[in-house]
């Protein structure tokens, strides 16, 4: 059993990432620290206690975590996401509320209470995780593993030419993360763009009437006509997802140790992840980086994941 939190911005691929953790036996969420990124921390951790609340899952800590980014000004995401964060889809007001303890101390205690138990799914930017090892150094070897969705290697950026959202986002808390020494795994835009929903895969789930299936269509509608609009993309990239997923499925990529670092040099480049195959400057490679990816075995688990879990919140 892999004891996981998700440190999240949700977010309409988020959303999915956390109804795939609650889907997946494999796993024990144990948690979600909430961060600015695709919404506002407020409106993120509204989606947050909301989505837990569809999956029959209250029993799930939410922790809020950081408003804003290190250095750059807060950039959010309402044209991939919606104003809500959710693109279409209309959640009721939860009626739980996130826990005291602040994302960073959140992280920090229970990570710190089962040394290297807990990995660590980070898919919004990397703010909260990067104040924790400020704050707490001992995480990065308390930690067992961190899996980062971020970054984009030999792929163009999804918010500049070259940059990443996640790691554009706040890309001093990303250098801070990938330099820290953690065992980490980035699962970068090279891969996450190969793994399209599609809308005949969504009527596949609709053929269960059941508000989770209900939810993912309104979501994901929004979502695909920003990328459709955007990038001429006929579905959705689910990101997130693909990212828990190697929680568990680590055989759906394919991967290589680089040496792998961030452009926070403040010019065109800002955010820009940039994988040193060639090791140009003799550095040990500081993350595995997935490459390769089987991408209609990963969306065909998740389509059949979500399934079950429709017909488990239905009755
Ligand atoms: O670039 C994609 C990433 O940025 C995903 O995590 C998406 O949710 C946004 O946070
Ligand atoms: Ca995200």
């Amino acid at each position: 059993m892999k004891h996981i939190i998700l440190d999240t911005d949700p977010g309409i691929d988020d959303s999915l990432a956390i109804l795939l953790a609650l889907a997946s036996p494999e796993i024990s969420l144990e948690g979600l620290s909430i961060v600015h990124g695709n919404c506002s921390l407020a409106q993120a951790t509204t989606n947050a206690l909301s989505i837990l609340e569809l999956a029959n899952a209250t029993h799930i800590p939410v922790a809020v975590g950081c408003e804003l980014p290190l250095v750059q000004p807060s950039l959010l995401a309402p044209e991939t996401h919606g104003n809500t964060g959710l693109g279409y889809a209309k959640l009721s007001e939860p009626r739980t509320q996130p826990t005291r303890r602040h994302g960073c101390d959140f992280l920090i205690e229970r990570i710190m209470s089962a040394p290297d138990e807990v990995t660590l799914v980070a898919i919004g930017p990397l703010t909260n995780i990067a104040l924790a090892i400020r704050q707490e150094p001992r995480i990065v070897n308390a930690l067992n593993e961190l899996i980062i969705m971020g970054g984009a290697i030999r792929y163009e950026g999804n918010t500049t030419a070259l940059a990443e959202f996640n790691t554009y986002a706040d890309p001093h808390a990303a250098h801070i993360v990938y330099h820290a020494g953690i065992p980490t795994t980035l699962v970068p835009l090279d891969v996450t763009y190969q793994c399209v929903l599609t809308q005949r895969d969504v009527d596949r789930l609709l053929r269960l009437d059941s508000p989770l299936t209900r939810f993912i269509a309104d979501a994901t509608r929004f979502y695909m006509e920003f990328h459709d609009a955007y990038q001429g993309v006929q579905g959705c990239v689910i990101n997130d997802p693909l990212a828990l997923a190697l929680t568990f499925a680590p055989e759906l990529c394919d991967y290589q140790e680089l040496p792998v670092d961030v452009d926070i040099s403040g010019g065109v480049s800002l955010g820009k992840t940039i994988g040193d195959f060639y090791n140009y400057n003799k550095k040990p490679a500081n993350m595995k980086v997935a490459l390769g990816v089987r991408p209609r075995d990963f969306i065909e688990m998740f389509l059949e994941r979500m399934e079950k879990l429709a017909q488990k919140t239905t009755q």
